[in-house]
């Protein structure tokens, strides 16, 4: 049987792919697709696939820009429910002539939404809602066949029906875990507007990766790059079971790894059927960072020389393809998406340098989000003590020492990043945190040590809470933790003055300080 299928229009926004993960939560299947896909094509779609709804994404740009984004407004004739979120939304009230402007203030973070209508859209939503907005843009006016449903302060239109067609537009995003009835509203979207039926259940991911994995890499031999986080790790053991030892596991010690990494990686690698080559690169990552202070010319470097290693290892080994951990967010904040902002470089997407010498990269994972990762990891039977491990960046302490890099700043921060480690899961807060580390900031202040001035670094703590990472929120952790956090680092690394705590959440801010 097919199953039912909500289209996602991708405009570009951070969420895109956010939504069609929730979708999938709710047991129906999504596809993303571009966002200029043509009413034709979705016609010729439904031959294959049963087409139940559509979803416009958001996107960073203004739909009234000279080269904004727009669908194709026959798709709105199709009589296909479509739903059109932020940017979508926007895009939706301007293709049938309504006013869209820049707001006079702004929306970022969590908003309040009043409901005027609990249509079928809001049902279930009553009164004033908690919602996520991120909008610079706002819907002021609509014509006639359109309805408001909500409103905020400053946001008239912030949803819509149209009163003849199965046609909605939320100002907000549902898809967020911070708009407290998303989850309600998308099945609203699903149920009762396109009448999905949830027929869609993950496949055996692990199972058709593995078989992927043989097809395309054959009998070739492939090096794999190993940090010893969940994503590297999952992608090794699943293609040690694809080709066995073809594969060269390569865990490359580019002198930023947490304290005791390269020991836990070596000892807990020993026990598969693969061939597993440690490097020791750290005087040459060193020399190669030394003196760049900016992040974005980090991550490449770290990238481009990750893969100058893995050259060498290949040569040695006779290997033709390369392979990765990479997981969609990577992909995605890499700005990989034809519309999408450029966030951050993730080393192992667009830090890889045109020329590589390879055959191909192979990326089994790089469709999956963090916690869908997870479960693959717990198919493949791989130990708690790796799949409940915090994400840890490729580019490691590197990426969490602002400004130049010296041995002395990397010491500094790997034994805060230790007691950070140390004390919060003593606490046993760790289990509920996405991530929880030190970054060392780019100027010193003073302190007062033993009756006598200091001079010294200043440590920051951050810890979060998140689900997938693509957005994330401060822990609120107690403050007897973080007095002990504090204190621990004060005391024992004696280059350390100030300790402070980052409560900024994932937007605005990045989880990772660079
Ligand atoms: P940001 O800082 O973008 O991080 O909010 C999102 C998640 O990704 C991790 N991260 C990376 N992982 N290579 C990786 O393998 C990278 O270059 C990289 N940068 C960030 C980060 O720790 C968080 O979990």
């Amino acid at each position: 049987m097919k199953p039912d299928t909500i289209l996602v229009l991708d405009f570009g926004g951070q969420y895109c792919h956010l939504i069609g993960r929730r979708v999938r939560e709710h047991r129906v299947y999504s596809e993303i697709t571009p966002y200029n896909i043509t009413s034709n094509h979705i016609k010729a779609l439904t031959k294959h696939i049963n087409i139940k709804g559509i979803i416009l994404s958001g996107g960073p740009s203004s739909i009234y820009e000279e080269d904004a984004p727009k669908c194709d407004p026959m798709i709105f004739d199709l009589n296909i429910p479509t739903l059109g979120l932020c940017y979508g939304h926007q895009l939706i009230a301007s293709l049938y002539g309504g006013r869209v402007e820049a707001a006079k203030k702004r929306e970022y973070g969590i908003s309040y939404a009043m409901v005027d209508s609990p249509d079928d859209l809001l049902k279930g939503l009553t009164g004033i809602q908690k919602v996520w907005m991120s909008h610079g843009d706002t819907v002021f006016e609509l014509p006639r066949p359109f309805q408001i449903l909500a409103h905020t302060k400053n946001c008239p239109v912030a949803a819509f029906k149209h009163r003849e067609k199965p046609i909605y537009g939320l100002q907000w995003h549902p898809e967020v875990i911070h708009t407290e009835n998303g989850s309600l509203t998308l099945k609203n979207f699903l149920f009762r507007i396109c009448h999905c039926v949830p027929n869609w259940v993950m496949e055996d991911f692990a199972a058709q990766a593995i078989k992927e994995v043989r097809q395309v890499v054959g009998s070739k031999k492939c090096v794999i790059g190993l940090s010893g986080g969940i994503d590297s790790s999952t992608a090794t053991v699943l293609a040690s079971k694809a080709i066995g030892r073809s594969l060269t596991a390569v865990f490359v010690d580019h002198g930023f790894m947490r304290k005791g990494e390269p020991e836990f990686i070596q000892s807990f690698f020993q026990r598969f059927d693969l061939s597993f080559i440690p490097i020791d690169a750290r005087r040459r990552f060193l020399q190669r960072l030394k003196g760049v202070t900016d992040p974005e010319q980090k991550r490449k470097i770290i990238g481009e020389e990750f893969i100058r290693v893995f050259e060498e290892v290949a040569e040695r080994v006779g290997a033709e393809y390369l392979m990765q951990g990479t997981i969609y967010p990577d992909i995605i904040e890499s700005g990989f998406g034809q519309h999408s902002a450029k966030i951050k470089t993730h080393h192992n997407v667009a830090g890889i340098p045109a020329r590589i010498k390879f055959r191909g990269i192979v990326e089994p994972l790089r469709n999956l989000y963090k916690d869908e990762v997870r479960r693959v990891a717990e198919k493949l039977n791989l130990s708690d003590l790796l799949v409940r491990r915090q994400p840890f960046p490729g580019p490691g302490l590197a990426v969490r020492i602002i400004g130049d890099i010296t041995q002395e700043k990397i010491d500094v921060v790997r034994e805060a990043d230790a007691i950070v480690r140390e004390e919060i899961e003593a606490s046993g807060l760790g289990e509920n945190l996405w991530q929880y580390f030190a970054v060392l900031i780019d100027s010193k202040t003073t302190g007062v040590k033993g009756d006598a001035r200091a001079y010294g670094h200043t440590i920051v703590v951050r810890a979060l809470e998140s689900k997938e990472a693509m957005t994330a929120s401060f822990a609120k952790i107690p403050y007897e933790t973080l007095e002990k956090i504090a204190t621990r680092i004060t005391n024992e690394i004696s280059e350390v003055t100030r300790v402070v705590y980052d409560i900024t959440h994932k937007p605005p801010a990045t989880i990772e300080w660079e």
